[in-house]
């Protein structure tokens, strides 16, 4: 099975396992797990950040930094297509209380024109009492649902300046930022400069079977950790997994660039199939987020995993696969084969059955 669903799919290397296998553990939640201590140092370092903390999941960390910077009732700017606030259970609402205000991002990218436009100005008609105080803004870089999108540096500078000017934090949701700066060679730390906090996460295409990292400055993720501990994040011996992300941030970081290869070289085969609606100049890093011109996603994918190629629908008629290390460039060539056959299948089905189709796909909704 060719597993494009997410690079979340990747398995752990032998010598990720060894490395795992021999790792100094301590007790995470009494601070003396040596392992976990030298992965969040590693980090911070690399983004340029006094502190950092790991924790089990991406959404863990993104969660516990809204939920440190905000206090119940205060309002959160979001892209409207935010995986913070698309895919993580409502999380801002359920665990934060905050109220979201989002943004017209295009493929999750918006201009300090859309964050002025949200907040307004102060003008003597308005009512004194504010509803609630706008407290943060949370970026995504590179953004998923928008098919791995980069946020120009300029744009992304200008924004967290105009957000500045109305007294907002700073959070990246750099769950791929590792993407970004292996696409322009901006470090990791250019982009995480502006932000109050970052999140990274070692789980993607990094290749570490869990794990992400919050960032930031040390008075803050000392309050992190406080709310780490109130979801139970604080996971005891973890210097046993911490030890599989150092060593993909040791040893696979350098190498993210090989996925958005594999991204390009699929996009471009896909591109020249008819049927599909695909604008390679949008594929940036290792998502390909592709349309179908005749056919419903769910029954597209259907087909392609009884073929052995597993992607996601992410909507009627889109269809979203990821790349990361494990996939070899043989298995691209495969999996455009397959999706080729699957859309001779659907349009010879199409025609002798005009039966409506069914929809709902036993794979999941992916976005
Ligand atoms: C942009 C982004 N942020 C956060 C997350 C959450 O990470 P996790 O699955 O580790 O909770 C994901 C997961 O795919 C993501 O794509």
């Amino acid at each position: 099975m060719i597993d494009l669903r997410s690079d979340t799919c990747s398995r752990p290397t032998t010598p990720m396992r060894q490395a795992m296998a021999e790792a100094t553990v301590g007790d995470d939640v009494y601070g003396d797990d040596p392992t976990v201590k030298a992965l969040e140092l590693t980090t911070a370092e690399l983004l340029g950040k006094e502190d950092a903390v790991y924790m089990p999941t991406g959404t863990m960390t993104n969660q516990v930094g809204i939920r440190a910077h905000t206090e119940p009732g205060d309002a959160v700017l979001f892209d409207q297509n935010a995986h913070v606030y698309i895919l993580e259970g409502g999380a801002p609402a359920a665990f934060s209380g905050v109220l979201p205000r989002l943004l017209p991002g295009i493929r999750g990218i918006f201009g300090p024109d859309d964050v002025d436009a949200a907040l307004g100005r102060p003008h003597p008609f308005f009512p004194i009492t504010i509803p609630a105080p706008n407290r943060l803004l949370c970026i995504e870089n590179t953004h998923n649902i928008g098919g791995g999108s980069i946020w120009p540096l300029e744009k992304l500078e200008a924004v967290c300046r105009t957000a500045r000017t109305h007294q907002l934090r700073l959070h990246l949701d750099g769950a791929r930022l590792w993407h970004a700066t292996a696409a322009t060679g901006v470090p990791e730390s250019v982009y995480a400069a502006p932000f109050d906090s970052v999140s990274v996460c070692f789980s993607k295409a990094l290749g570490a079977p869990v794990g992400s990292c919050l960032a930031g400055p040390k008075d803050f993720i000392t309050r992190a950790r406080r709310f780490k501990q109130q979801i139970g994040g604080g996971f005891r011996q973890a210097g046993i997994i911490a030890a599989g992300a150092l060593y993909a941030l040791q040893n696979h970081r350098a190498r993210i660039g090989e996925t958005h290869a594999l991204a390009q070289q699929f996009a471009h085969g896909l591109a020249q199939l008819e049927s599909i609606i695909l604008d390679t100049s949008m594929v940036e890093t290792n998502i390909v987020r592709f349309r179908l011109a005749s056919a419903d996603a769910a029954a597209f994918v259907e087909a392609a995993h009884r073929r052995g190629l597993w992607m996601l629908p992410s909507g009627i008629d889109a269809v979203r696969a990821v790349f990361y290390l494990d996939i070899q460039k043989n298995d691209v060539v495969r999996a455009v084969e397959i999706v080729a056959d699957c859309l001779k299948e659907l349009s010879v089905n199409e025609s002798i059955d005009s039966a409506p189709r069914n929809t709902t796909a036993h794979h999941g909704a992916g976005y």
